[in-house]
Order: structure tokens, then C-alpha cells, then sequence
């Protein structure tokens, strides 16, 4: 017992979109991990809010028990409870948000509100292999694309951003193109395996470190418009090819940038974030980049890639023994 007393055992809550996750960290080892995936957005070709908020109210409970009983602890092992304070969906915040609270007041524990960007990048601090500071954290989600200088656990900057759509939302808008269910990200991921890289989309043409995905996707309509005009099962007879192709563009603009980033700032610690972090050539891109330039290359196991709490979890335990917790009147933010 004079072990557990030591130990900082925190269960994380992550509702920020579309997944319902809970997770139990011990001294920042995850004892588990557990993710409630919402497919009913599936028929809607994107997440609908207000589903979302319903359907994390559903799974809360659920998802919660399973992982306080997968990690065979007690809720009355735990010194903190955490949870997503933002950005993202604000009715999805708030069910996570309000379940953390409620559960904090009733055990008397400390709470703590994550940032949910924050949380994707600090994951690299769960595996064996951690990056040391300075470190550059490629972070690419459906809502975010960035080139975060990381200088410690809370303290960063923003050196690059797209300047509209993130990386995700590319992946997907471009697979609804191609009459892909949502979220398309993962599907071109699987065709473009077996595809070639045949067409070829321009690249955008943005200064410094900043991104843009907008003009990449007008360019994809219109060529998909002319070739659907010659010839109507286009899209069908060449699904692999035109996924390879557009997964090819997305992953060359990405990095160009944190080619530049790296040689402009002269960090070659270089971790990759965020659920666009699970698609398969851009984790080989970076790693193949990597052995070209001297990188040390920080690419997260796939269960750490897309919304997951024990990211949330990490992020908890090293603001824990920075002593930065949340009263309870804390409330989430949707744009935090
Ligand atoms: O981080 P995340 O799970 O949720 C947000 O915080 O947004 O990221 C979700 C995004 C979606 O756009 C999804 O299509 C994309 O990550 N994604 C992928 C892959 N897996 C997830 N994009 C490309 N290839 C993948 N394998
Ligand atoms: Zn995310």
C-alpha cells in the first residue's frame, strides 16, 4: 500500500470530438486505454455536434468503468482525475468536462484540464523512447495543422499553420470527392497502398513555414470533373492511382515545410502528431527524410495517433508535478 501511496494515478477523459475515451495512467505507464469510435456520423458524411454530445453521454459511464476495471485499480487509487478542457466540439467538451468534475468533487481529488493539441504531442512521452528538448512536432489532425517548436512540456511555440484547411479535413474533403464515407483520411490511406502515383496535383505556393490546403482540393474537383466528363466510372477504375496520387500531394507540402523548419532552426529532433500521424506514407516520408538528414524521428504508436485519452493522461501527470490543476468552476473551451 506504502507503493500505491507514492504513485500518481490518474484516470483521463478525452470527449472532444467524436470519440468517447477514458484512460488510467500509473507514474505516466498507461494501465489502460479505452476508445468508444461514434460511427453514427458515418451517415451523414462528417461529425453532426449534437449526435456527438448525445452519443458521448451514452458511452461516458461505460467507457469510464471499463477502463478504471482494465487498469485494476480503484477509484479510490486515483490522486487526479483529467479531462480535455479544448478545442473542439463545445457540447462534446462539456459531457467529458462535467462528468470530470462531478467525479473529482465525489472523491475530493484534484482536477486538470488538457489542451487537446497539447495532449497529441506529449503523447511521444508515453513510449520508451522519448524526444529530448528542443524538438519539432509535425501536428496534423482533422483540425489542425502545425510546426510546434516544443522548448518543454508547457512551453512551445507555433513556428507554422495552415492558413485555412488542416490535413485532415484535405484527406477527407478529398474523399468525399471520390464518394468515400466519412472519415475519408484512413480509406485513401488503405487505396493509395495499392495505387501509383500518376497524377499530378501543383503544389501550394505559401511563404515561410505555413500551410494551405484549400487550392490542393479545388485543384482535385476540377481534375476529377474533367476525367468523370470523358469518362463516368473515372473515379472507380482508378480509385488506387488517384488516392496514391492525392496522398502524395498532402504528404510533400507537409514536408517541405518541416524540411525548412528543421534547417531554419537547426532541430533535428522531429516527432509527428495528431490522427493524420497514422497514415502510412507519411510516417514512412518522415522516417525515410530522417535517415537522408541525421533526424532523430519520433513517429507515435498507432493506438497514440488518433483521439485517445491516455495522451490526455500523459499531459495530466506532467502538469500534476507542475502543479497545475483546475478549480471546479473551471469550464471547457471550444476554441481553448
Ligand atoms: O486527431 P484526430 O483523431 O482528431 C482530431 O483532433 O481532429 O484526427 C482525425 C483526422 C481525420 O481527418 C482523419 O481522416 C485523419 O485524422 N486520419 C488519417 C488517417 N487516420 C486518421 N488521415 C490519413 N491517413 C490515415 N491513416
Ligand atoms: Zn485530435
Amino acid at each position: 500500500m506504502s507503493n500505491q501511496t507514492q504513485s500518481i494515478n490518474i484516470l483521463a477523459i478525452e470527449s472532444s470530438c467524436d470519440d468517447t475515451a477514458a484512460a488510467v495512467l500509473s507514474n505516466g505507464k498507461v494501465l489502460s486505454n479505452v476508445v468508444s469510435s461514434q460511427l453514427i456520423h458515418e451517415l451523414y458524411g462528417g461529425v453532426v455536434p449534437e449526435l456527438a454530445s448525445r452519443a458521448h453521454q451514452q458511452s461516458i459511464v461505460p467507457v469510464v468503468d471499463l477502463a478504471i476495471k482494465k487498469s485494476g485499480l480503484n477509484l479510490n487509487d486515483l490522486q487526479a482525475i483529467a479531462f480535455t478542457k479544448g478545442p473542439g466540439l463545445i457540447g462534446s467538451l462539456m459531457v467529458g468536462s462535467s462528468f470530470a468534475k462531478s467525479l473529482a468533487y465525489s472523491l475530493n481529488l484534484p482536477l486538470i484540464g488538457v489542451h487537446h493539441m497539447e495532449a497529441h504531442i506529449l503523447a511521444h512521452f508515453i513510449p520508451e523512447k522519448k524526444p529530448n528538448f528542443p524538438f519539432l512536432c509535425l501536428t496534423v489532425s482533422g483540425g489542425h495543422t502545425q510546426i510546434v517548436r516544443m522548448n518543454d512540456y508547457f512551453s512551445f511555440e507555433i513556428i507554422g499553420k495552415t492558413i485555412d484547411d488542416a490535413a485532415g479535413e484535405a484527406f477527407d474533403k478529398s474523399a468525399k470527392l471520390l464518394g468515400l464515407p466519412y472519415p475519408g483520411g484512413p480509406l485513401i490511406d488503405k487505396y493509395a497502398a495499392e495505387g501509383k502515383v500518376v497524377y499530378n496535383f501543383s503544389q501550394p505556393q505559401i511563404p515561410a513555414l505555413d500551410y494551405s490546403f484549400s487550392g490542393l482540393k479545388t485543384n482535385i474537383l476540377y481534375f476529377l470533373q474533367k476525367q468523370v466528363k470523358e469518362n463516368k466510372n473515372f473515379v472507380n477504375e482508378n480509385l488506387h492511382d488517384i488516392c496514391a496520387s492525392i496522398q502524395d500531394a498532402i504528404i510533400k507540402h507537409l514536408m517541405k515545410k518541416l524540411v525548412l523548419a528543421s534547417v531554419q532552426t537547426g532541430i533535428k529532433n522531429i516527432a509527428l502528431a495528431g490522427g493524420v500521424s497514422a497514415n502510412s506514407g507519411l510516417r514512412n516520408a518522415i522516417e525515410n527524410e530522417g535517415k537522408n538528414r541525421s533526424w532523430n524521428t519520433f513517429v507515435p504508436p498507432f493506438e497514440f495517433c488518433t483521439d485517445n485519452a491516455a495522451m490526455v493522461g500523459i499531459t495530466a501527470h506532467y502538469k500534476f508535478l507542475a502543479n497545475q490543476f483546475e478549480t471546479l468552476d473551471t469550464s471547457p473551451s471550444a476554441r481553448f
